[in-house]
């Protein structure tokens, strides 16, 4: 069916996709060539993530990367995409002041990056800026449950929705497709509750640490790939052992400089 396997996904392929119970895949990507590995691999959404800020910058958190320092990184990615819906983060500050702010800043994303959507995060507390952007023809793409943004108001990394807070969740969930969103991350939300929004919800979900009932999945592309030190979280799936690789990758290079064994004259001029 063409629908379900669009030349260039848009947002309105995720609903088809939705519509038609056809799961959808995103990663992030920060750079040029994972974008076009990605890309070429049939993942349908690349998410700019504000995760630049740990997984690029190495920042501790994605709290003080700025819409300045987001904006290489999606044109990047979008430069290197041909199939995948591009989304851009909008980064912590960069909404919250208002909906004047939040338009100002996701139309300066939008015009500078080339990217198809931007993300910001909050449920019920963000509605006014998302419905300022998709008034604005902005395809945004909401994010609640565990906000990174917020780690500090939520009192670290912490499933979200458990218990008396279940009912919010809901609500915030309800308020970001009020206001317009195409889709919504549920980020560490009790897999239970993240498949009674995904069967609520018209718009389609993505979940992050919320198990297999919502319509489309992410990961960050560096834990998909192993590419950090030591155990990843329960939620994560490694596909890859980049880091221990690059290790012995780096480790050879350095022994065969060392012994003569490379350069050979095979790589002569
Ligand atoms: O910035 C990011 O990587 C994200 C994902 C965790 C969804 O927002």
């Amino acid at each position: 069916m063409e629908e379900l396997t669009p030349k260039v996904v848009r947002t309105t392929s995720l609903s088809e996709f939705k519509v038609n119970g056809r799961k959808f895949s995103c990663l992030t990507s920060y750079d040029a060539l994972t974008a076009g590995a990605f890309d070429e691999a049939g993942i349908e959404v690349l998410l700019v993530g504000d995760s630049a800020a740990d997984n690029v910058l190495g920042y501790s958190s994605t709290l003080p990367i700025t819409v300045d320092e987001m904006i290489p990184f999606g044109r990047a990615v979008a430069g290197a995409t041909k199939r995948a819906l591009v989304v851009v983060d909008m980064p912590f500050g960069s909404y919250e002041t208002g909906a004047e702010d939040a338009l100002a800043n996701g139309i300066r994303i939008m015009k500078t990056t080339g990217a198809g959507a931007v993300k910001l995060e909050g449920g019920e507390r963000s509605s006014s800026a998302i419905s300022a952007l998709v008034t604005a023809g902005i395809p945004v793409m909401g994010h609640i449950g565990f906000t990174p943004q917020s780690m500090h108001a939520l009192g670290g990394f912490k499933v979200q929705g458990r218990g008396d807070s279940r009912d919010q969740l809901i609500e915030d969930a309800l308020a970001v497709q009020a206001a317009g969103a195409f889709g919504v991350v549920l980020e560490l939300v009790p897999a239970e509750l993240a498949t009674e929004v995904s069967k609520l919800l018209t718009i389609p979900t993505i979940g992050i640490g919320a198990g297999a009932g919502t319509d489309g999945q992410i990961l960050v592309w560096t834990d998909f790939a192993g590419l950090h030190a030591g155990k990843p979280r329960k939620f994560v799936k490694r596909y890859l052992e980049l880091r221990s690789d690059l290790v012995k990758a780096a480790a050879a290079y350095r022994n065969e400089i060392a012994s003569g064994e490379f350069p050979t004259q095979e790589n002569e001029f």
